[in-house]
């Protein structure tokens, strides 16, 4: 698949990109609180501003045909910041949901909700809720926002409804573990992109990263575009993807 019409086989071939674009990315989302402090603005100044890159991403992703896009908006380790700012963050996804879901459901876009919503409050909870009841038929762009999320805790979940569904352990494989992580049934995911000049998972899709690729970025996510978005897929599109065995 091209990434813009006007790139033709050829111009592809010149450009040394191999692979076509990943099925599922995973985007961690990060550094809006720099971007707002390099602002002399309050943290969650950046957020609201990430809030709309948010958009524009999800959008392009849309138009891409990108299949998947799991994006890290609040990690379990997240509840270490001060109440305020994650206050004002599960505003601003409440408000974002609330305002995108007629477009989101006009381009058949599946919202998935990765990680524990319990604990959130009810007006976040309600927001996903209603966002993922209304779009569960959609067959569009599966857009996964890990809310509450954890690889660690999302992996400790699946063994525990393993066990607690009294299975053989011999018969306990990668499928069955994987059937039960929040991303059952979405395709691999192929590439984790992270903004901000940080070089780690920070605890993001632990299990399904397993074969992922990497593009780091030292854009803020406030400042992440379409034109960034496309350099870090143009990126992927040139590594060769071993998986283990021997490729020419
Ligand atoms: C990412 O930006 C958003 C969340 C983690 C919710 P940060 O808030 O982590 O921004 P920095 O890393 O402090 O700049
Ligand atoms: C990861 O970013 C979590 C999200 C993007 C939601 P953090 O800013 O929380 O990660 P660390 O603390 O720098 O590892
Ligand atoms: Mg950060």
């Amino acid at each position: 698949m091209k990434i813009y019409d006007r790139y033709s086989d050829k111009e592809m071939a010149d450009f040394g990109l191999k692979g076509t674009l990943p099925q599922h990315v995973g985007i961690i989302m990060d550094g809006n609180g720099r971007w707002a402090t390099k602002r002399l603005m309050p943290r969650p100044v950046g957020h609201r501003a990430g809030m709309e890159a948010l958009h524009v991403i999800v959008r392009e992703s849309h138009r891409l045909g990108i299949k998947a896009l799991s994006v890290y908006a609040f990690s379990t380790e997240n509840w270490k910041r001060p109440m305020q700012e994650i206050n004002a963050l599960f505003s601003l996804l409440t408000e974002y949901f609330e305002k995108e879901i007629d477009e989101l459901n006009a381009n058949k876009v599946k919202i998935i909700v990765l990680g524990d919503l319990s604990p959130m409050p009810e007006k976040v909870k309600n927001a996903m809720n209603k966002a993922m009841e209304r779009t569960k038929d959609n067959d569009g762009l599966r857009f996964c926002i890990a809310l509450n999320y954890g690889g660690r805790s999302e992996i400790l979940r699946a063994v525990k409804n393993v066990s607690a569904s009294g299975v053989d352990p011999e018969k306990i494989d990668e499928k069955l573990i994987s059937d039960n992580l929040y991303t059952a049934g979405l395709p691999e995911l192929d590439l984790v992109i992270r903004t901000a000049g940080e070089q780690r998972l920070s605890n993001f899709m632990l299990w399904q990263a397993a074969y992922a690729e990497f593009v780091f970025t030292n854009v803020l996510w406030p400042d992440f575009d379409p034109e960034e978005y496309r350099r870090c897929l143009i990126e992927f599109m040139k590594r060769t993807r071993r998986f283990g065995k021997v490729v020419e």
